[in-house]
């Protein structure tokens, strides 16, 4: 027995983010656009999980021969973690049970596919960092993508040397009063996933990607608009040692649907 709970704003990261099952972690997202309103859902996944998981129950068989050509284990256990993570969120889109029906492939881009016989609506984006995965599943009408990193001293000092910060992205970073490198990492999460929505990833000057307003919508949660595409924004979930971001056109109001019991 379950029930559905509606919540007005974003929820917090524990609350998008449940412990339990793969499987019933997928949260769906109710995205409420002027025109009609659609769903995606969200997932993610843990190294612990894969113990739990044999591959043959959610890869398909393509996929599973790519399994066993990574040279690496560490690359394996990356792949692992997304396909489990993606198959676990456009399975509760499609409402297909068995993970192994859904094939995914890449296009010319490196962007993510989803081959299934029975519809071609569903789209996936997701990401991998320090040992886990998050995945988005949600309908071709409505582009969006996710991004995560993890947060540490490294990977703050490596965003404050690669990206040329807008004078708006400064001044968050000054008076926002949060860790710093939270913040830097933030907002190349929040860049990143334009990059994936836009199928350029970070291959374009990142500049063109910049953030020109974050705003605080909730304890920890973010949302960011962008200097040259308006036509999109970006919610990010922040905490000391993660960052997750998720752009979606900005014209859509974004709710949870959390199962409960
Ligand atoms: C997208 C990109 C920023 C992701 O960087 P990353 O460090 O691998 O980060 P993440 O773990 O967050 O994301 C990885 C996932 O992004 C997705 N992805 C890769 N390229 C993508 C693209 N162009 N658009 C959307 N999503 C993409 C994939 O699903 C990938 O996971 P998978 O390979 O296991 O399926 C980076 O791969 C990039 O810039 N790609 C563009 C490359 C390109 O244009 N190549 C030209 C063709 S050769």
């Amino acid at each position: 027995m379950f029930f559905i709970l509606v919540t007005a704003t974003p929820p917090h990261f524990e609350t998008l983010f449940p412990q339990g099952s793969v499987a019933s972690r997928a949260q769906r997202l109710a995205l409420v656009r002027p025109e009609r309103s659609c769903s995606a859902w969200i997932t993610h996944a843990e190294g612990s999980d894969l113990a739990g998981c044999p591959a043959e129950s959610y890869l398909h068989p393509s996929e599973s021969g790519q399994a066993a050509a990574f040279r690496f284990a560490a690359r394996r256990q990356t792949f692992l973690l997304g396909r489990l993570a993606a198959k676990a969120a456009v399975g509760a889109y499609l409402a297909e049970s068995d993970w192994t029906r859904l094939e995914l492939t890449h296009g010319v881009f490196g962007q993510p596919l989803v081959n299934y016989p029975v519809s071609n609506d569903v789209e996936v984006s997701l990401s991998h960092s320090g040992g886990r995965a998050v995945a988005l599943a949600f309908p071709r009408e409505c582009p969006m993508a996710i991004d995560m990193e993890t947060v540490d001293h490294d990977r703050a000092a490596t965003v404050k040397s690669e990206l040329q910060f807008l004078p708006e992205e400064r001044e968050w970073i000054k008076s926002a009063a949060v860790d710093e490198r939270a913040a830097y990492v933030l907002l190349w999460t929040v860049r990143e996933a334009l990059g994936k929505v836009l199928r350029c990833g970070l291959t374009c000057p990142l500049e063109l990607l910049a953030v020109d307003q974050v705003k605080p919508v909730a304890d920890g949660l973010w949302e960011s608009s962008y200097r040259n595409f308006s036509q999109f924004k970006c919610l990010s979930w922040m905490r000391a040692d993660l960052v997750v971001s998720l752009t979606l056109p900005k014209m859509t109001d974004f709710q949870a649907c959390l199962r409960r019991g």
